[in-house]
């Protein structure tokens, strides 16, 4: 059971007012906010224990390389993964770029097939895309099903076709759809092909280590886990990363520089280039215990709640479509809906001035937004810290937009 009040105390943010109105944030799966015990993480490697990792052998340097490569091991095995299968970089869509172009380069060529899905944000479609430009492999297209479901059937026709990688999302930022990650891997193992999931709107809401384990790579981003921008992790098999070539070159990559070339460093160094987010890591770290000592079934449970209790209230609501599973079992922390005859950005705009903060927009997934016949949508997302008020306020808010736009 979460204790609501003791955690919302934890987020400097919501001293903050919009006007004089409270603020509902209600907008957590395009960023999530911090709190104290990050914000303290990241103060205090920055202001007591910063030195550049890797290079020294200073006391502080040793210090900093220590928390540094803690977070690394902290962050590996909460995913099931080893320090060499956990490879820090700027942010999720880092982490699969990092894929597409090392193990994609190496691996694919024309007339192979890579599959994403339909319900894929841009940063699991594009630098497919950009594989395919590069190299002339095909894109299988996973179909989406009424219900906002995969279908799965449409997976099994692609995977006859024995594709090199099926690139896929555990939970949809546009449906909340939860896609069972097990039972795709199994599918795609047994046909030969390797799968790569994002974990990004999984992470913060979910207990993700079987996934991750099922996963040749799976991929999150820190700043939706309550960490700061800056950081994301891409968890690799080992053997897979080892035989894979850097993705970019620098220092740190490297084990030998002369005239001549450059021999790579070991794993995970090979994969990241330059100075590393070293305070990221530290407050990425910070967030896990964060969410931890919280329990994830918990939060999970919470924010469960919050999202029957919108989807509840918008069916009473005659003028709202929403988009994705009907069951808040089958979704993330996230309800994405529309408002009849009003344009999204409208109804966000009108929430956002009684403070309730939603996103409208195409949230980065073009081709589920045709799919879906619309071009934009607004998104409700839940975190931790929301409380059923929260859900009060947006729906009172959406009282303001009939209210507005009403005849
Ligand atoms: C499902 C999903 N994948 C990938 C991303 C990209 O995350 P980032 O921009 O931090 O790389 C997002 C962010 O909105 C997302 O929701």
């Amino acid at each position: 059971m979460i204790d609501h009040a003791a955690i919302a105390a934890q987020f400097p943010f919501l001293m903050e007012t919009e006007g004089d109105v409270p603020i509902a944030y209600l907008d957590s799966g395009a960023t999530a906010q911090k709190p104290y015990a990050v914000l303290a993480a990241m103060r205090d490697h920055v202001a007591l224990h910063n030195a550049n990792v890797h290079r020294g052998v200073y006391p502080l340097a040793v210090e900093s390389d220590a928390l540094f490569e803690g977070a690394r091991e902290r962050i590996g095995a909460r995913f099931g993964r080893i320090p060499e299968e956990t490879v820090f970089t700027k942010n999720a869509t880092e982490a699969i770029n990092l894929v597409a172009h090392s193990w994609g380069r190496s691996n694919v060529g024309e007339g192979d097939l890579i599959v994403t899905t339909l319900m894929e944000h841009h940063a699991n479609i594009v630098p497919w895309q950009m594989l395919a430009e590069a190299t002339g492999c095909e894109l299988g297209w996973v179909e989406v099903d009424a219900e906002g479901q995969l279908d799965l059937a449409s997976l099994d026709a692609l995977l006859e076709r024995k594709p090199k990688l099926v690139a896929v999302t555990h939970v949809s930022n546009v449906l909340g759809t939860i896609n069972p990650i097990e039972e795709i891997a199994r599918r795609v193992h047994a046909a030969g092909s390797l799968l790569l999931v994002d974990g990004c709107q999984a992470a913060p809401a979910m207990d993700c280590r079987a996934a991750a384990e099922a996963a040749d790579f799976y991929v999150i981003t820190g700043h939706k886990v309550y960490a700061p921008t800056g950081i994301g992790v891409l968890f690799g098999r080992r053997d897979l990363l080892a035989a894979m070539p850097p993705f970019m070159g620098g220092g740190d990559m490297i084990r030998t520089v002369t005239r001549e070339g450059a021999t790579w460093n070991d794993l995970p160094f090979k994969f990241e280039a330059g100075t590393p987010p070293f305070v990221q890591a530290t407050a990425l770290a910070a967030a896990f215990d964060w969410i931890d000592d919280i329990g994830i079934d918990d939060i999970r449970a919470h924010e469960h709640g919050l999202v029957e209790q919108t989807l509840s209230a918008f069916s009473q609501m005659g003028d709202i479509k929403v988009f994705g599973p009907a069951s808040a079992d089958d979704r993330g922390a996230l309800v994405t809906f529309a408002v009849d005859g009003v344009h999204p950005h409208d109804v966000a705009e009108i929430l956002g001035r009684a403070g309730v903060c939603v996103r409208a927009g195409h949230h980065c997934a073009g081709p589920l937004m045709d799919e879906l016949g619309v071009s934009s949508t607004t998104r409700a997302s839940f975190a931790v810290h929301n409380s059923s008020e929260d859900v009060d306020r947006l729906v009172a808010a959406l009282g303001d937009v009939r209210r507005i736009f009403g005849d």
